[in-house]
């Protein structure tokens, strides 16, 4: 371990303020929140600052449809991350947003330095433009038939079935997401930042270790390919900074992004005194590190460094990429109820289970990560309360009844001891080098050695021969010290747990360099229970609330389509299958429309008044694209009777008729023949 304590500033990326927090993201803020930890234990000054990344489209688009300004959206978002991470023991030393005057300040800088060292160019452009909603449209926005295989109502940069990639000028018959007309071509003049001026720095700084091996074999791809110029600026309307000497145009969301890791940080220094210019001077000697995931590795890897050389400013020390979560093998998908979000979660779940199961999964590799449920039941409850928290229950009940509490006066067995201490170097360095997986193994290890020696000294039996006093308390000494070093290898992954171990012990808080003296002589509290077992319901549960509460309808994968066709976050389409069991709890029934209604201020909305042979019921039914209130009442249908009423904006919804098609005209309203009677059961 050096001497000198290392200064050291972490990030993690930026979460979109346009959606919450899942599990995916908290692979990379657990990930880097350990690290962080272990390097405060480590006696280093070590910086976590991270942000709301509030800028762009996407998040100006979901504001206009909440009827809210950007700046409201961003607000409660904001306070929805920061409480996520908090339940998930994220310690951030600074949480801030891209949205300050910090960041504005900092990206106006750093353009006009670049712009003043002539890497920054102008020219003009032809993009899709939507005449209705008057703006030019991101790709994303962009639907359309793919040019290769003809798939309808495909994206603007690339098509989900034959997984072609183009531009959207090529796509067939394209239309706006935003507003269903055609778009035209609009010129406009757009900034462009020259990466290829950077190109030998950045051939050198791939190859000088800042690069996990994997990402630099990437780089060198595209190097092969070119550098090309970065376009980053956005016309109005767009919720970002305007460029300082381009009106009405703005910095593109990714300009301001990383430049919100600086922002952060000076945000931190200005209220705790900490020198901004030694983390990011040109010659700084503090390290850097960056957190990310590996889909937005060309951002951290190529356009940051070039943008800070560019600016005068130090680079990144190293950028560590991770994979992606998967969940039982597969992409978290909404209708498999696998898309949790941390909130879900945390209803229902210790977050310190998936700390654990986390760091048991993650290594330095860009691989991507699996979440097995039953795996995640079983390590947890194995691990950590067969393995870990046993010893200490084995052995704190006898110190506390027999000894008065107090531990013995020296450490019977100080050859066991340093052989669990000196496991501290070995797995302080997989720490280090983030090969968390491996350094659980070390770790678990170690318990199987504590739980063997308790299981040979026989603590239980010894209790019973009262002239073997000393030798029960020191056993059971002995066991609470490995406990306690165990401890101190854990608390990085599981702070919750470490606290409460350290008002048991009462001892102040863990440090690394606790190991090198055992807990002698000292009083301990009442052993109190550290963690409890995960069961099985409480996962089945947080599935079963993550899953779409409509059953698999015709009219729920119409709603799904139009609200992304609207522009809502992107999300799978309803494609699970369900059983006969599951179809047959539908209750079916024959109804009789009494009265069809436009609902004031509902796109798609139709207020419907059904009888069910007695029963009314009021339904809200999406289908006014496709008839005319007029023309309903008095038609039978078929309705899903014993669906959970659902509050939605405009009062409450008692069920669910049942209608098929791909939408606008094309909806079609099932309709029994007349003589059918309201109230039947359709089986
Ligand atoms: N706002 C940008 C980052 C700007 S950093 C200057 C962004 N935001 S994000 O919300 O989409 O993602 C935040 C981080 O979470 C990214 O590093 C991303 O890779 C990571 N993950 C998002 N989904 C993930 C999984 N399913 N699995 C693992 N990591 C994931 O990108
Ligand atoms: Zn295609």
């Amino acid at each position: 371990m050096p001497t000198t304590p290392r200064k050291i500033l972490v990030t993690s990326a930026l979460p979109y303020a346009n959606g919450p927090i899942h599990l995916g993201h908290l692979v990379e803020y657990i990930q880097t929140d350990i690290w962080v930890r272990f390097q405060k234990m480590q006696g280093n000054q070590c910086i976590y600052v991270c942000a709301d990344d509030a800028h762009g489209t996407p998040i100006m688009l979901r504001a206009q449809q909440e009827g809210i300004a950007p700046e409201a959206l961003i607000e409660r978002i904001g306070q929805e991350h920061r409480a996520d991470f908090a339940g998930f023991g994220i310690g951030f030393d600074n949480y801030y947003s891209t949205h300050s005057p910090e960041n504005q300040s900092f990206a106006g800088l750093i353009y006009q330095r670049l712009r003043e060292a002539g890497h920054i160019s102008t020219r003009t452009i032809t993009q899709a433009f939507d005449p209705v909603k008057n703006m030019f449209l991101p790709d994303r926005f962009i639907r359309g038939e793919c040019p290769r295989c003809a798939a309808k109502d495909q994206y603007g940069d690339s098509c989900e079935v034959c997984g072609a990639t183009y531009s959207p000028t090529d796509l067939k018959n394209p239309v706006s997401a935003l507003s269903g007309a055609t778009p035209v071509e609009k010129e406009s003049e757009h900034y462009f930042f020259k990466l290829s001026d950077f190109e030998p720095m950045l051939r050198n700084w791939t190859r000088g270790g800042a690069l996990q091996p994997e990402i630099a074999n990437k780089l060198d791809e595209w190097f092969e390919t070119g550098l090309q110029d970065w376009d980053i600026s956005r016309d109005a309307p767009y919720f970002g900074f305007e460029i300082p000497d381009a009106p009405g145009k703005y910095f593109y969301v990714w300009l301001d992004a990383p430049i919100g890791y600086m922002a952060s940080f000076k945000n931190l220094c200005d209220r705790e005194n900490h020198s901004f210019d030694d983390y990011w001077e040109r010659d700084s000697e503090a390290e850097l590190y960056h957190f990310i995931g590996k889909d937005i590795v060309y951002f951290h890897s190529l356009f940051w460094p070039a943008m800070l050389e560019g600016a005068g400013f130090r680079k990144p020390t190293a950028i560590f990429a991770h994979g992606f979560l998967t969940i039982n093998g597969q992409k978290m998908s909404k209708s498999r109820g696998t898309f949790i979000k941390a909130r879900t979660y945390l209803d229902h779940l210790d977050p310190e289970y998936l700390r654990y199961y986390f760091a048991s999964r993650i290594s330095n590799r860009v691989e991507d990560i699996d979440l097995q449920f039953d795996d995640f039941v079983q390590r947890v409850n194995a691990d950590l309360v067969g393995k870990v928290v046993n010893i200490a229950s084995r052995c704190a009940g006898f110190i506390t009844k027999r000894f008065n509490g107090r531990l013995s006066a020296y450490c019977s067995e100080g050859g066991l001891y340093e052989v669990f201490s000196g496991a501290g170097k070995n797995i302080g360095e997989l720490y280090e080098a983030r090969e968390y997986s491996r350094a659980v193994r070390e770790i678990m290890a170690l318990a199987d050695r504590a739980n063997q020696y308790i299981d040979e000294k026989q603590p239980w039996v010894i209790a019973k021969q009262p002239e073997r006093e000393t030798e029960l308390q020191n056993v059971c000494s002995v066991g609470i010290n490995l406990f306690r070093v165990l401890m101190i290898y854990l608390k990085p992954i599981l702070p919750e747990m470490a606290a409460k171990v350290e008002a048991f012990l009462d001892i102040p808080e863990l440090a690394w360099k606790d190991l090198h003296t055992p807990l002698t002589g000292h009083p301990i509290n009442t052993f109190i229970p550290l963690m409890t077992r995960v069961e099985k319901d409480k996962i089945d549960a947080m599935l079963a609330s993550e899953k779409p509460a409509e059953p698999v309808a015709a009219s729920a994968i119409q709603t799904q389509k139009s609200a992304e066709r609207a522009g809502a976050l992107a999300s799978d389409p309803v494609n699970a299958t369900i059983n006969f069991e599951d179809f047959a709890k539908i209750d079916l029934r024959i109804a009789r429309i009494v009265s069809a209604e436009h609902v004031e201020g509902a796109e798609k909305l139709l207020k419907l008044t059904l009888d069910l042979g007695g029963e009314t019921r009021t339904v809200f039914a999406g289908i006014k694209s496709a008839y005319v209130p007029e023309n309903l009442a008095g038609r039978l249908t078929v309705m899903a009777a014993n669906l959970a009423p659902r509050k939605m904006k405009f009062g409450v919804s008692e069920g669910m008729v049942l209608a098929a098609g791909p939408g606008g005209k094309d909806i079609f309203l099932l309709s029994p023949d007349e003589g059918a009677q309201p109230g039947m059961r359709v089986k």
